[in-house]
């Protein structure tokens, strides 16, 4: 699997629009995962600012078509640079700037770039030179781990130039979990109602040699078939990130990174719609089993409670449980130790269990039930 093909891949993905999107069977999960990538930016922003830095400047690496540009824009952003080697993509995100551009209240400056970040050096394109405080490598590195050569060109090209105590932070399939579910089902396959998973080599599987690099598997979601992926096992992202001066801060599955988050990121997790309504009419899932927790939720509520709650249905829960998030500090200068930052304080190499229970919340605190 080339990157050429990827870019193929990519390019023809349509851009959905929102009415499509309300449609989706997966449209809550969705929403779940844009929510996730706003906390993490917004919490690797907190770092960056603790560093004094005045103009964070940010690369956006296998950027897509631009689905972050608002979040870094909301951050704080002073210049992105967005980088991926799907051109049709590119060019998608350049106009999503340019609209973003035409209502203007200090929006940041950006450069786009198209190029293959397992082969190119990055740096040859880049206009201004100076170092990144934040690099942002969202559901994409794993597709660099298609053999060693490509995933530490892809990683040099990541953090190579980002500064002292600059911030790198990403997501990524889960291969622990990914490994397990493919293992536990048939022939290597793990299916739900809005996901399919299906490792490539059975054998390697069965023998468990699951290789380091080019450990091949295809996930689709919702049926969207997607391009050939490949499993990044943590260890080696953190041993290979390691080499250019990487710190891990934290790493943890979406199950934990939610439950962390929920808290900070309750208003925004409503407003972006990230959990669905539990009873309502219309319900996503609608395979008996889907929202049997939810069920019991409401079942053990009080007398005067409001009987709502926030959930996502069973298949939507388990196929986000196949990610994981992650966030790594470059060393600082000899001398220039810093206090760790507030919010990461508790940094921990979480491999969390993800059968534990799902998020609820109760509908006193989440959207009135009308709303879908
Ligand atoms: C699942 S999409 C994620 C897009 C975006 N980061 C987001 O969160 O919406 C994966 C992206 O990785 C990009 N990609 C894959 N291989 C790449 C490579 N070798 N160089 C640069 N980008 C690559 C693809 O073109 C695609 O846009």
């Amino acid at each position: 699997m080339s990157a050429a093909e990827v870019a193929e891949h990519y390019n023809k993905v349509r851009q959905a629009g929102i009415e499509d999107r309300k449609e989706s069977r997966i449209f809550f999960m969705r929403n779940m995962n844009n929510w996730i990538k706003s906390q993490l930016i917004s919490d690797a922003m907190k770092i960056v600012n603790e560093n004094d830095v005045r103009d964070p400047r940010v690369l956006d690496i296998a950027c897509g078509k631009g689905g972050d540009l608002r979040k870094w824009d909301i951050s704080g952003a002073k210049h992105v640079v967005m980088a991926d080697v799907a051109d049709v993509s590119v060019k998608q995100a350049e106009e999503r700037y340019k609209q973003m551009h035409k209502y203007p209240d200090n929006i940041f400056s950006a450069q786009f770039i198209v190029a293959d970040c397992t082969k190119e050096n990055l740096e040859d394109h880049i206009e201004h030179k100076d170092l990144f405080d934040l690099v942002s490598c969202q559901f994409a590195m794993h597709y660099s781990f298609v053999d060693e050569s490509s995933a530490r060109t892809f990683i040099k090209n990541a953090v190579g130039m980002l500064k002292p105590g600059g911030v790198f932070i990403g997501t990524l399939p889960d291969a622990d979990r990914i490994v397990w579910a493919v293992r536990n089902g048939e022939a290597g396959k793990f299916a739900n109602d809005v996901c399919k998973i299906t490792y490539e080599n059975v054998e390697e599987l069965e023998e468990g040699k699951v290789p380091l690099f080019g450990a091949k598997f295809h996930f689709s979601l919702d049926e969207q078939v997607n391009c050939p992926e490949f499993l990044a096992h943590f260890p080696l992202v953190k041993h290979l990130l390691e080499e250019y001066e990487m710190e891990l801060l934290f790493v943890k599955n979406f199950a934990q990174a939610i439950q962390d988050w929920l808290e900070p990121g309750r208003r925004l997790l409503e407003s972006m719609k990230g959990l669905e309504t539990f009873p309502n009419n219309n319900l996503s899932g609608k395979g008996a089993g889907e929202y049997e927790e939810a069920e019991s939720k409401i079942e053990s509520l009080g007398e005067n409670v409001p009987k709502f709650v926030g959930t996502l249905s069973k298949s939507e829960w388990e196929a986000i449980c196949m990610y994981l998030v992650f966030g790594f500090q470059k060393k600082k200068a000899e001398g220039k130790e810093e206090s760790e930052s507030p919010q990461l304080k508790r940094a921990h190499v979480e491999q969390v269990d993800t059968k534990e229970e799902k998020v609820h919340t109760t509908a006193s605190e989440e959207q009135p039930p009308n709303q879908h």
